[in-house]
C-alpha cells in the first residue's frame, strides 16, 4: 500500500474543504489504521486513489466517517465516576450554588455519542434534587459531530447493552420498557439539549444553542484519545476557560491532563480524572 503522510494531509485537507469535518489534528496512527480498513475494503492501493473514490462515489463519505467516528458509548459508563460524582462533586456543586443563591446548574457533554452520558447525569441530577429540581434551571448540553447518534440521542430508546450498568431502581424510575426498547422518561430528556459542536473549531468554543458560555461541570470523556497532542492541548485550554470558578472537568480514565499550564486546575480524583477549576481565593 501507497499510504504516506503527505497524501494523507491532502486526503484529510479534501474531506475538510469538502465535507467541513476536520479530521486534520486527529492521532495519525488512528486515523491510518481505520483508514487502512475502508482502503482494503475498496481493494484500494493509496490514499490518493481512495480521494479519487470519495470523487466518484460520494457515498463513500459516509463510510469514511463512520469509520472514523466511533460513537460508542453506554449509560453510567465507568460507574466509579460516576459514583465519585454523585457521592461527591454534584452534592458540593449544589451545596455551593445554594450558597452563592445561583439557581442555574450548566452542564456541558462534549462529544455525547447517542447521549447515554448526559442523560446519565440528568439522572442523577434529579436523584440529588429530587422536588428540589424545580427550584433550578437546570441545562446539560450535548454535542457531538455525529449527527446521526445526535438525532438518536434525541428520540432517547436504547437497547439492553446500553443499559447494563443502570441500577435497576433507575431503570424502572427513569425509563419505560417498550417493544424492546428501553425509552427515557420525558422529564430527564427535557434537561437535556443536543446539538452540533465540533470540538476542533477554533471560532465556536461553546455549544451554538447556549447563550452563556460559562459551565459548571464538563464532561469530555474518551473524545481526546482521538486527536493529536497539539489538538488535544488546544480543546483542553478552551474547556478550561469556559469552565466556572469551581466548575469541575471530567475526562475518560485513559486521558490525562498534561503538567503544563494547569496551576488553575486541581485534581478531585485521579482514577476518574475528575478535575476542578481554582480561583486565587479558593478554599
Ligand atoms: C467513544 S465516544 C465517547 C462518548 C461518551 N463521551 C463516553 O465517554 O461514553 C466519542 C465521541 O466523540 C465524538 N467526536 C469525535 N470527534 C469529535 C469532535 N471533533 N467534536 C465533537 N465530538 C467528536 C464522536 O462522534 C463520538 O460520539
Amino acid at each position: 500500500m501507497h499510504t504516506n503522510d503527505e497524501e494523507l494531509k491532502r486526503l484529510l485537507q479534501k474531506v475538510f474543504e469538502e465535507r467541513g469535518l476536520d479530521f486534520r489534528a486527529y492521532n495519525k496512527t488512528m486515523l491510518k489504521r481505520r483508514l487502512a480498513r475502508r482502503l482494503c475494503a475498496l481493494r484500494t492501493e493509496s490514499y490518493k486513489e481512495y480521494a479519487r473514490t470519495l470523487d466518484t462515489h460520494l457515498e463513500e463519505y459516509k463510510e469514511l466517517f463512520d469509520s472514523l467516528i466511533i460513537s460508542v458509548s453506554h449509560f453510567f459508563r465507568n460507574p466509579l465516576t460516576f459514583e465519585f460524582l454523585y457521592e461527591v462533586i454534584l452534592p458540593e456543586m449544589i451545596t455551593y450554588k445554594e450558597q452563592s443563591r445561583d439557581a442555574m446548574i450548566r452542564v456541558w457533554s462534549a462529544g455525547c455519542a447517542h447521549g447515554e452520558e448526559p442523560y446519565s447525569v440528568a439522572i442523577l441530577l434529579a436523584e440529588l434534587l429530587g422536588e428540589r429540581l424545580k427550584d433550578y434551571r437546570v441545562t446539560i448540553y450535548a454535542t457531538d459531530i455525529d449527527t446521526n447518534a445526535l438525532n438518536e440521542a434525541k428520540v432517547g430508546q436504547y437497547t439492553e447493552d446500553s443499559i447494563l450498568e443502570v441500577k435497576k431502581g433507575i431503570l424502572n424510575k427513569y425509563f419505560h420498557h417498550k417493544n424492546g426498547y428501553y425509552q427515557i422518561g420525558a422529564d430527564i430528556k427535557a434537561l437535556v439539549d443536543f446539538c452540533f459542536h465540533d470540538l476542533t473549531s477554533e471560532k465556536v468554543v461553546v455549544p451554538s444553542q447556549s447563550v452563556f458560555t460559562n459551565f459548571d461541570l464538563i464532561l469530555c470523556r474518551n473524545v481526546l484519545i482521538y486527536f493529536n497532542q497539539e489538538l488535544q492541548k488546544r480543546v483542553i485550554n478552551n474547556l478550561k476557560t469556559v469552565l466556572n470558578e469551581k466548575g469541575y472537568l471530567v475526562l475518560g480514565e485513559a486521558e490525562i491532563l498534561t503538567d503544563d499550564g494547569h496551576s488553575d486546575i486541581i485534581c478531585r480524583n485521579g482514577l476518574c480524572k475528575i478535575y476542578q477549576k481554582t480561583s486565587q481565593g479558593f478554599d
